[in-house]
């Protein structure tokens, strides 16, 4: 992720304070701070309270979880996962990486055992970075083809995208965000449309700010005005993340996608979901089968936090203690819906058939 001049990572492991490191995302895009692992229960908190999000970098922190619980007590292994898979329900990559890490370390034993999973999770961040690089390469060059083929060299290529799936949502590149940077480090000029991404707004505290820290041009709007934007004209394709896909290509993704996904087709334009491998979940069917969509507190909805004019930040209620809310997380997008699945090896029809080639990858 560049910021400050510099490329930094959202998740590293600091080997001189022997200290895992994340960037507090609750705290951006007012205030840019590193928040510090040094337990197990540090690790659950900071998914939880979505200090790190984001399916793949989830997937990662829960590993580095696993670490420092084995530091404590190199006989907590099957514990620690217990309570780390508790941390969020939706996204599989949580689920993937911790039966990853269950595997390799129940084989190695108890020898060395926090020296094994520090450099299992060492391994894992630096895989889930290069698979997020490789599908950035690959949905990259889908978005080059888009713009030659609907822009000419006349204007830039419209991506409309929602929720956050940039750098900040996995240890570097990110999903959808990283066919936008490759396509841009190409020289494709680009304007993202960012969906705010309501309640808990990752589009306009999240990807705003990753995208300006790249230079890329961009305007964030409410959720409701993404159908009017693609049928102004004004987007050629949609491009989000994902926290679930089903073996017959059903994107889980963050609550709003379902509907940008209609919008998009019934604007004839193009929807596409990236996501690495480990994104896939192919003990899930279809969408016909239900899978956990995470509830979230209704406070995130009813209460509001900004900065006021002094610089203090402040929290506002914005609806009635008595009014009812339900905070659903995630939605469904079904297969038909979707136009493909940009991944590390490549774009793929979003069906069973096509998806099947990666079940063993
Ligand atoms: O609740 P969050 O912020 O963890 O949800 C994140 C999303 O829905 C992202 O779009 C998804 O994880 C893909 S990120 C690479």
């Amino acid at each position: 992720m560049p910021i400050k001049g510099g490329q930094l990572k959202s998740i590293w492991y600091d080997a001189e304070a022997c200290e895992v490191c994340v960037v507090d995302q609750t705290r951006l895009p007012h205030e840019f701070a590193i928040h510090r692992l040094r337990t197990l229960e540090d690790a659950c908190e900071a998914i939880t309270s979505m200090r790190v999000r984001g399916a793949p970098l989830i997937g990662v922190t829960a590993v580095f979880g696993v670490y420092l619980a084995l530091r404590e007590n190199p006989d907590s292994l099957e514990i620690a996962i217990k309570r780390l898979r508790e941390t969020r329900p939706t996204a599989v990559n949580l689920h993937w990486a911790l039966g990853r890490a269950a595997r390799e370390l129940s084989e190695q034993g108890h020898a060395d055992a926090a020296g094994m999973s520090l450099a299992f999770a060492l391994a894992l961040a630096e895989e889930d970075a290069a698979c997020c690089e490789a599908l950035g390469g690959h949905g990259g060059e889908l978005l080059r083809r888009l713009w030659r083929e609907h822009c000419g060299q006349d204007r830039p290529l419209q991506v409309l995208t929602h929720c956050n799936a940039g750098a900040l949502a996995a240890v570097d590149w990110g999903t959808a965000l990283a066919a936008v940077y490759k396509a841009a480090n190409a020289g494709v000029p680009l304007h993202v449309w960012v969906n705010e991404t309501r309640p808990r707004n990752q589009g306009g505290a999240l990807t705003c700010w990753e995208l300006r820290q790249a230079g890329i041009d961009h305007s964030l709007i409410v959720d409701g005005a993404a159908g009017h934007v693609m049928a102004s004209g004004l987007v050629d394709v949609c491009i989000t993340g994902s926290d679930r896909v089903s073996a017959a290509g059903d994107v889980c993704n963050k609550i709003g996608t379902y509907q940008v996904a209609l919008a998009a087709r019934d604007n004839n334009l193009p929807f596409y979901a990236a996501l690495p491998v480990s994104t896939i979940d192919f003990d899930w069917p279809s969408a016909d089968e239900a899978i956990p969509i995470e509830e979230r507190a209704a406070e995130e909805i009813s209460l509001t936090s900004g900065i006021e004019a002094g610089g203090r930040e402040t929290r506002v209620r914005q609806y009635p203690e008595e009014t009812v809310v339900r905070n659903f997380a995630f939605d469904v997008t079904p297969a038909r819906l979707v136009s493909g699945i940009i991944t590390e090896h490549g774009v793929f029809d979003a069906n069973r058939n096509s998806l099947a080639a990666l079940a063993n990858n």
